[in-house]
């Protein structure tokens, strides 16, 4: 099993100084920056657009995935994050009426598809996409807001993914967002997942994203996976 990998939040940041903290994320060893994009009606919260993406850029190499929390996305739109220089574009099932084709519109933009899950949509939303998708993204909170606490009860629908993900034979990644952290971490892992979003758990570290980072590590290898299978 390839190692677990760290995608930030960014949502916490102070956004006068978005490009110094990617450069010192990037410093701290994360394996690619997380950007929530939204838009006021798919969730009750207004962050970010692609032009704030595209400003950060050009601080650091470490890759970019946007996490758009945004009704019914346009491939206009899906297109501008990824010439802001988003290798990875995820949209929520629950926010894309022709789930099929907007998936699509992200492959032709050029960059790897990935599909979102709320929390109470089931994992059979995404049984006729995966061959569309490098990605599969599991919210372990509502969304809308960081700091929230974790969903244990995601759990047995992350290895749900995971025994879907494994039956395709197909490269995608099972990521988790919402809530992620120390005390967390380990079980998402054991669950399925393979890569974590942290936002408070990253920002709230009084030590720093460097020691912060290597904790959330630490926790998430420290319980080896139960291959669905096992269960
Ligand atoms: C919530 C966002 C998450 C959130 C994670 O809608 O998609 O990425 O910012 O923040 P924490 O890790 O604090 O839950
Ligand atoms: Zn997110």
């Amino acid at each position: 099993m390839s190692s677990v990998r760290i995608a930030p939040s960014v949502l916490p940041a102070d956004f006068a100084r978005l490009g110094e903290i990617c450069r010192d994320l990037e410093k701290a060893g994360v394996d690619r920056i997380h950007w929530d994009v939204m838009d006021g009606r798919f969730v009750p919260n207004l962050t970010i657009g692609p032009d704030v993406v595209a400003s950060c850029r050009g601080w650091v190499d470490v890759a970019f995935e946007a996490h758009l929390m945004v009704d019914e996305p346009s491939p206009e739109l899906l297109g501008r994050f990824v010439d802001a220089g988003c290798g990875i574009v995820m949209v929520h099932a629950e926010a894309c009426r022709h789930l099929h084709r907007s998936l699509g519109a992200v492959a032709e933009a050029g960059a790897t598809p990935a599909v979102v899950l709320n929390p109470a949509t089931p994992p059979s939303a995404v049984a006729h996409v995966l061959d569309l998708v490098g990605l599969v993204l599991v919210m372990t909170v509502n969304p809308g807001f960081g700091g929230q606490r974790y969903l244990a009860s995601m759990e047995p629908k992350v290895a749900e993914v995971r025994a879907l993900i494994d039956a395709s034979g197909r490269d995608i990644d099972l990521e988790v967002d919402g809530g992620i952290g120390p005390a967390t971490a380990a079980a998402a892992v054991a669950a399925g997942a393979d890569v974590l979003v942290a936002g408070s758990a990253l920002f709230n570290d009084p030590d720093g994203f460097e020691s912060a980072v290597e904790r959330l590590r630490a926790a998430a290898s420290s319980t080896p996976r139960t291959p669905a299978s096992a269960s």
